[in-house]
């Protein structure tokens, strides 16, 4: 096989999102913005892992919604199947298959080591084995496509690593068949807190802002958010180093109006509810164009299923081609046997 570069082919991007609805601004920021970057860069392929989010103990039955929504997000970013292969995960069951015969080169040793896993283990008194097994499938995810880079968040490089061993000790045994896949940690802004000021912002905490959230209702939850606990009184002086809300200024607020929210608030001149008006203003503008992309989908969901059925055809003419390679690589394609 030559190399990406030899063969002046760009490389090949994976990555996925779990379908938790409408994105919020911690995938928007962390995620779905490189990617409309990434996507003119690299050959990108971007997947709505929906046999992830079945690991996470969800209700089954509001899937389809979560499904649509996280697609309607995605295109309404400005995500491009013009560019990019854009598509729903459950589509192409060649994710699962390989994810099944990469148990075969995985220590469970290395799953249990995992810190995602220990943290969420202790929420089960019998831990499902989906949940120890997540990180192969995500292997599965990125291999299928022999994804050379993924950008992901600091809390993703553990498993991306396990993705690299994963495809080092397929290639030891099968012979060459996977790239070492790099991540492109870079691309992100790093963690985005949660309205909460504490931790990672994550729809299931209940500390996000959806992208697509109308201004009064961006106001409504900027309005809850936690700033610096020792400010009690409006003239109180405040510490915009230990504010999250100030924090998230810097995604969202010219340079200029930044210094000034810092000055005030440091001289008890500027309130808190003031200074998350201005906030909340800038976020409502800052996804007004979304926002309009999303109606529109939304008003023509045929569309957005068009996308997405031309998306798993792209995809899954790659996997076959991969799992037919690894078929005959491990030596499982019986039927040749058959003469
Ligand atoms: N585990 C990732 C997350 O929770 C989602 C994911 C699944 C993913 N498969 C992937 C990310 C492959 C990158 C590449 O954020």
């Amino acid at each position: 096989m030559s190399s990406p570069a030899q063969a002046g082919r760009k490389k090949r991007v994976f990555s996925g999102m779990q379908p938790s609805g409408e994105a919020h601004l911690g995938n928007y920021l962390g995620a779905l913005r490189p990617w409309v970057q990434l996507q003119r860069e690299y050959d990108c392929v971007f997947c709505i892992v929906d046999d992830h989010a079945i690991t996470a103990g969800g209700n089954p039955a509001d899937m389809p919604k979560n499904v649509v929504d996280l697609a309607v997000s995605f295109l309404a970013v400005g995500l491009d199947p013009e560019q990019a292969i854009i598509f729903v995960q459950s589509d192409v069951p060649e994710h699962t298959e390989l994810a099944w015969l990469f148990n075969a080169v995985t220590p469970v040793g290395d799953l249990e080591r995992m810190t995602q896993y220990k943290d969420k283990a202790q929420h089960f008194e019998s831990i499902p084995a989906g949940i120890l097994n997540y990180p192969i499938l995500q292997a599965a995810d990125i291999l299928l496509y022999k994804g050379e880079a993924v950008p992901v968040g600091e809390d993703q490089r553990q498993h991306l690593e396990l993705t690299r061993d994963i495809a080092r000790k397929f290639n030891a045994a099968y012979g060459e068949t996977f790239p070492e896949t790099e991540a492109l940690i870079d691309k992100g802004v790093g963690r985005i807190l949660g309205l909460d000021g504490e931790a990672k912002m994550s729809k299931s905490l209940g500390n996000t802002v959806g992208i697509l959230a109308e201004p009064d209702e961006v106001w409504g939850r900027v309005r809850t958010a936690v700033t610096d606990p020792q400010r009690v009184r409006r003239d109180d002086p405040g510490r915009p180093e230990v504010c999250n809300v100030f924090t998230l200024h810097g995604h969202f607020t010219d340079a200029e109006t930044r210094a000034d929210i810092e000055v005030k608030c440091r001289a008890g001149e500027i309130g808190c509810v003031d200074c998350k008006r201005i906030l909340s203003d800038n976020i409502a503008e800052a996804f007004g164009p979304i926002r309009e992309r999303a109606a529109h989908y939304r008003a023509h969901p045929e569309e957005v299923r068009r996308t997405l059925q031309e998306g798993a055809e792209r995809a899954r003419a790659i996997a076959r081609e991969t799992m037919s390679e690894v078929r005959e690589k491990m030596g499982l394609d019986w039927r040749s046997a058959i003469v």
